[in-house]
């Protein structure tokens, strides 16, 4: 199984350097770019939580996929729904496209607010976000629910094996490939036993429960 920790803004300099060392092997953490050199050659492998669709420029406050390559990153996470209302479909398929130019592995998040129809959204997001990639080899897929994150409130196992589904007929049908799905959205130590009881899912992108080295443990070691 996967495991993915998006840190978010949540980690101070302090919080950084108690936590780097005690993360536990094979997650894929994905801190702060400005921490992002901290976390470098540990057991674990390192993410960005956005690129820019840009190379490199006049950019204020922006981080290039190939910034984030040349010092060692390997992951990023683009479309997560926190940033999804400063940026549009067609610039996260720019940045998708310039992250998989660069060799970094794209986690792309998708997800539906309560008061929308979720086919239609995830259809979308999957077919805009993706629109030109040929090869979705170094693409996983992260489902997210907007209700269910930092909310304490994940859908039932059977809702998210069917929405699983649903976005890997979408991939089948229009990409003809196969894309491994995570879940996310207030996964933690208390709901990891009967959420790891999903047949299709490939694993879990996991944000306030990651930012705490022994509840990460404990998740890392129920999917053991
Ligand atoms: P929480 O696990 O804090 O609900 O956050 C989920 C998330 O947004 C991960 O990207």
């Amino acid at each position: 199984m996967i495991v993915v920790g998006n840190l978010k803004m949540y980690m101070a300099y302090n919080d950084i350097l108690k936590y780097k060392d005690n993360i536990p092997d094979d997650v894929i953490v994905c801190p702060s770019s400005l921490f992002v050199p901290y976390f470098l050659n540990h057991n674990y492998q390192v993410g960005v939580q956005d690129v820019s669709m840009y190379d490199l420029g006049s950019h204020t406050g922006e981080i290039s996929a190939i910034q984030a390559k040349q010092m060692g990153v390997s992951y990023t996470l683009i479309g997560h729904s926190e940033r999804r209302d400063k940026e549009t479909d067609e610039e996260i398929n720019k940045k998708i496209l310039k992250a998989l130019e660069n060799n970094l592995k794209v986690i792309l998040c998708i997800g539906e607010n309560k008061d929308e129809d979720k086919e239609d959204k995830l259809k979308y997001q999957l077919l805009n976000d993706l629109k030109g990639i040929n090869d979705l080899s170094n693409i996983i897929i992260a489902y997210e629910p907007i209700w269910c994150i930092g909310t304490g409130i994940t859908p039932t196992n059977a809702q998210i094996e069917d929405t699983i589904n649903f976005i890997q007929s979408i991939i089948q049908n229009n990409f003809n490939e196969c894309v491994k799905v995570l879940y996310g959205g207030s996964v933690d130590k208390n709901n990891i036993d009967t959420l790891k009881k999903i047949d299709n899912v490939a694993g879990f992108l996991i944000g306030k429960a990651s930012t705490d080295c022994d509840h990460l443990k404990e998740i890392v070691d129920s999917l053991r």
